[in-house]
């Protein structure tokens, strides 16, 4: 990619670095109030989750692991419509407050999958929390159980998202032009 056309294609900011950094502060006081004697574990999304989960982990107080898994559903803009898990984890959940950190959820078909994968294996108790949720693309019924951000249907980069592999690292959500 092109560094002029990378740097314009950014049409400006959505969600700043303060404000994501107040609203992870209280999705981490959320998380340690679930904490019931099990610990958690915080279950990152990769790719897009890992920014949101390794901040949101540092906002937690409470015994707490972490563990990876890897979805991929996304071509470019588009969503491909079938989700394939390439990373999964091998832990016995059933001790575990399993919490989900994602970053977005568009039409829902990653959670959707994600959930019903793990609940099959009987955590102690099972939630999500987005940073993002974008309810108006929603095709499949999902709902997460504490969302950061509710945006408009627009296509969102960085802070962990991306467009085509690129935009992950910068600190804020912004929106693509
Ligand atoms: P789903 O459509 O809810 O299954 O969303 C799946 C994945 O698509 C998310 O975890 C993101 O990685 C990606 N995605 C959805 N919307 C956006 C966006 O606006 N920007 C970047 N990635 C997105
Ligand atoms: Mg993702």
């Amino acid at each position: 990619m092109e560094m002029e056309k990378y740097i314009n294609s950014i049409k400006g900011v959505i969600i700043s670095e303060d404000e994501i950094r107040e609203k992870t502060k209280e999705a981490g006081k959320y998380i340690d109030s679930l904490y019931d004697g099990k610990p958690i574990l915080l279950v990152s999304i990769l790719n897009g989750g890992f920014v949101f989960a390794a901040d949101l982990a540092r906002s937690i107080s409470v015994p707490c692991e972490i563990a990876f898994m890897a979805a991929k559903s996304y071509e470019g803009k588009e969503s491909t419509g079938n989700v394939n898990i390439i990373l999964d984890i091998e832990k016995d959940l059933s001790q575990y407050n399993v919490i989900i950190a994602e970053d977005i959820i568009d039409t829902g078909r990653t959670l959707k999958k994600i959930t019903e994968i793990l609940k099959s294996r009987n955590p102690h108790t099972f939630r999500v929390v987005t940073l993002l949720d974008k309810p108006e693309r929603r095709v499949v019924d999902f709902k997460a159980d504490y969302v950061l951000f509710t945006i408009p249907d627009k296509f969102v980069i960085g802070y962990g998202l991306d467009c085509d592999g690129y935009y992950r690292n910068l600190p804020y959500v912004g929106e693509m032009g």
